[in-house]
């Protein structure tokens, strides 16, 4: 019998609920994909700040849940399985959605599960390309995270091949975006301002691509530095900033890394599908030197809608519904929240 599965997610800025129906065969049909943000609490101070993220997710969780019911016609009584993240993000956050869970789980009497928000970031593709043929390679780029990951099993088996030993990519677009001017989060304006720059006009540094750089690490904040001391140079000067070209040339430096090394990853491990995931898919300059080089390497690529890139519930309740399919264990009503959970 097909089976319901609620998705919470609370790790960071966005509080999400998700709801999926598992069908016999393993496919995974999304129904409901509710979220509230934050976002716009925390813009002025250029970053997410931990108490404001747990304070809104305690006011939205609930109304947030009503709606997923409400949008997807059903009722608390219909859900058959709990999911949550309970790892990793901010712990204060965590807490909040993983509370929420045991008490949905222990009020409707349904077994509850604790995953991971990585694995989720990848996982949610299934709900828009169908069943991850693997071994795959995840390229999960977010404001908290840059990773790339192997993926043998989604429900079980994940293993990280590198990841930033800095600054994640999304924090390297917030962090440049405020030196150019720009308003945070700063991966769309710098998106948009790149269409109208050249990406040859600055040669920024990458980093980590020297022969002794350990092969699929990241790092973003020797970027991040130069783009401010060219700023600086140029005021200096008392030149005007060109901020289409700065913005450019700082997007192609990320995205020549990134797909550079996820693809030099794939080839090495002989994996021909890749998966690019977090709020950082979204920019046009990934996706679309992702898809060019992917292609000649003859590497099937999926990207997931950017509304599906970002936090959300439905990546979470994804995720609970392969493992519930693999038959993993529920966790128990103890289950607590790991700021530092592994993949
Ligand atoms: O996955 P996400 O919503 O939240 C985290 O888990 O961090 O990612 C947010 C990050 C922010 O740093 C934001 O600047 C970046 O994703 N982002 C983008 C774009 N849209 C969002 N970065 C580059 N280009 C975009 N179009
Ligand atoms: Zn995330």
């Amino acid at each position: 019998m097909p089976k319901i599965i609620m998705g919470i997610e609370s790790s960071c800025d966005e509080t999400g609920v998700g709801l999926v129906r598992l069908h016999d065969d393993g496919a995974v049909e999304l129904l409901a994909d509710e979220v509230a943000s934050s976002v716009d609490q925390h813009a002025r101070f250029g970053g997410v700040v931990p108490e404001i993220a747990s304070r809104a997710h305690m006011e939205a969780m609930v109304p947030t849940a009503d709606r997923a019911f409400e949008k997807a016609g059903l009722k608390l009584s219909d859900v058959d399985a709990i999911a949550v993240t309970a790892g990793p993000g901010l712990s204060g956050a965590l807490l909040v959605g993983v509370s929420a869970a045991k008490a949905y789980a222990a009020a409707l009497g349904v077994p509850l599960y604790g995953v991971n928000h990585l694995a989720g970031h990848i996982a949610v593709d299934t709900l828009q390309h169908g069943p991850l043929p693997t071994p795959c390679l995840g390229l999960l780029v977010s404001g908290g995270h840059t990773q790339l990951l192997r993926i043998d099993d989604i429900a079980s088996s994940i293993t990280e091949l590198g990841s930033t030993v800095d600054d994640a990519a999304g924090e390297a677009y917030d962090k440049v975006a405020r030196v150019l001017g720009l308003p945070y989060p700063g991966g769309p304006p710098i998106d948009k301002a790149a269409k109208e720059g050249d990406p040859k006009a600055i040669a920024f540094p990458r980093g980590m691509t020297g022969p002794r750089d350990a092969k699929f690490d990241f790092s973003f904040s020797g970027l991040k530095t130069a783009v401010a001391r060219w700023i600086e140079a140029a005021e200096r000067r008392g030149d005007d900033i060109p901020v289409n070209d700065v913005a450019a040339s700082f997007q192609e430096a990320v995205a020549d890394v990134l797909t550079a090394k996820a693809v030099k990853a794939a080839k090495e491990l002989g994996i021909d599908t890749m998966v690019i995931s977090g709020g950082v898919a979204a920019n046009s300059r990934l996706s679309g030197l992702a898809a060019e080089r992917c292609e000649a390497a003859g590497i099937t690529l999926r990207v997931p809608r950017p509304r599906l890139c970002t936090d959300n519930g439905a990546m979470i309740a994804a995720l609970g519904a392969h493992v519930v399919a693999a038959g993993r264990p529920p966790s128990s009503l103890d289950l607590s929240a790991n700021p530092a959970l592994p993949v």
